[in-house]
């Protein structure tokens, strides 16, 4: 693929590493790729960072067709940066795209766009520890059109966000609340991709949960408001006894890259994980007798993030201690430890961007 490269004459000063937060610092360039009926995905380009004109008619302020992807580049040791996984991202953007009516976008012109644009803006890579380059694919609908169908027209752009972790707690657990009002996904619907509406949706919930002094809110399947689902912004495991449970990812839940990585992780070591439906009074039943013993957070922007407290219905279980778990501990430490080029990377799940 034939990208253009424009390159800004005002490169930004970086900012402080030691102090990045999450998804507050931009790049000096963005990756551009355009379609239209007639002429599909074209004009891939590499542009400096800036803001966009656009026609207040365009139907993704009006009809919701918008959806993104989270992925995120690594320095190594070596000086070289690297991408995890990025073919998963770029499938899981496709099936996005097709529930979304929105044509696919070809695996490899995600892929080329992403290491295109992070190559270029290499120097903003963050090397302080706990640190990444955060990457934002995005696509929006810009048809200028009123009435309800799919566009016709659409931006797939990518930014960068070099990043700290996602929740100020870093690697202490955080405090979740189980929501029983309001509803994250239900069958049919949208819960399985990665689209905009379903993350505007949530924060009722939880606006709620951090009025109670919670992090982020567990979401209850939507049809019988009992079985565990996931979190705000990750997949969510449960360790009871020596066996892991997660939701499934039967239509309602996203199917996380670090969930299927961390899910492999743990079965190379030997531990059963059943992504099975968990039904929330079970859970807070085991924690009141001590079987749940680890409980944690898996996604791009978490990692592997331990959770110390659960709340439903008033009731609080106590897990780990307030200390981080050990099962937790070693999937964060293997899969940072990859990500970084600090241990072998024997699945094969980094990819260079040069
Ligand atoms: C991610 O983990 O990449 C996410 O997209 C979660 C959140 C920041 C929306």
């Amino acid at each position: 693929m034939q990208i253009a490269i424009t390159q800004t004459t005002t490169p930004k000063p970086k900012p402080d590493e030691t102090n990045l937060g999450f998804g507050v610092h931009y790049t000096d360039h963005m990756f551009l790729l355009h379609y239209t009926k007639e002429k599909g995905w074209h004009n891939a380009e590499i542009v400096p960072y800036g803001p966009f004109m656009m026609d207040p008619a365009s139907m993704v302020f009006h009809y919701g067709q918008e959806c993104f992807e989270g992925m995120k580049a690594y320095p190594t040791p070596s000086g070289g940066v690297q991408l995890f996984r990025p073919e998963k991202n770029a499938q899981r953007m496709a099936s996005t795209h097709q529930r979304l009516c929105i044509p696919e976008i070809p695996e490899e012109v995600f892929v080329e766009g992403v290491k295109q644009l992070v190559k270029l803006d290499k120097s903003w890579v963050p090397t302080q520890p706990g640190t990444s380059l955060y990457i934002r694919p995005c696509t929006i609908a810009t048809e200028p059109h009123l009435g309800v169908k799919a566009s016709d027209e659409y931006l797939f752009f990518v930014i960068c966000s070099p990043s700290g972790a996602y929740y100020q707690e870093g690697l202490n657990p955080v405090k979740i609340y189980v929501e029983e009002e309001y509803t994250r996904a239900a069958p049919g619907g949208t819960g399985f991709i990665k689209c905009g509406g379903n993350y505007g949706a949530s924060l009722a919930g939880q606006e709620k949960a951090h009025k109670l002094g919670y992090s982020q809110v567990l979401w209850l399947d939507g049809v019988h408001r009992r079985y565990v689902e996931e979190v705000g912004s990750m997949n969510c495991f449960f360790k009871l006894g020596d066996t892991i449970y997660t939701a499934p990812t039967s239509g309602t839940v996203l199917p996380g890259i670090t969930r299927m990585s961390c899910i492999d992780l743990l079965t190379s070591w030997g531990y059963t994980v059943k992504e099975e439906a968990l039904a929330i009074d079970d859970l807070m039943a085991a924690a009141r007798e001590g079987g749940l013993t680890e409980v944690f957070g898996t996604g791009t922007a978490a990692v592997v993030s331990p959770v110390g407290q659960l709340c439903y219905k008033e009731e609080i279980a106590h897990i780990g201690g307030g200390k981080i778990g050990e099962v937790t501990q070693r999937l964060y430490d293997t899969l940072t430890g990859i990500q970084w080029g600090l241990l072998p990377d024997t699945n094969g799940w980094m990819v260079p961007v040069e």
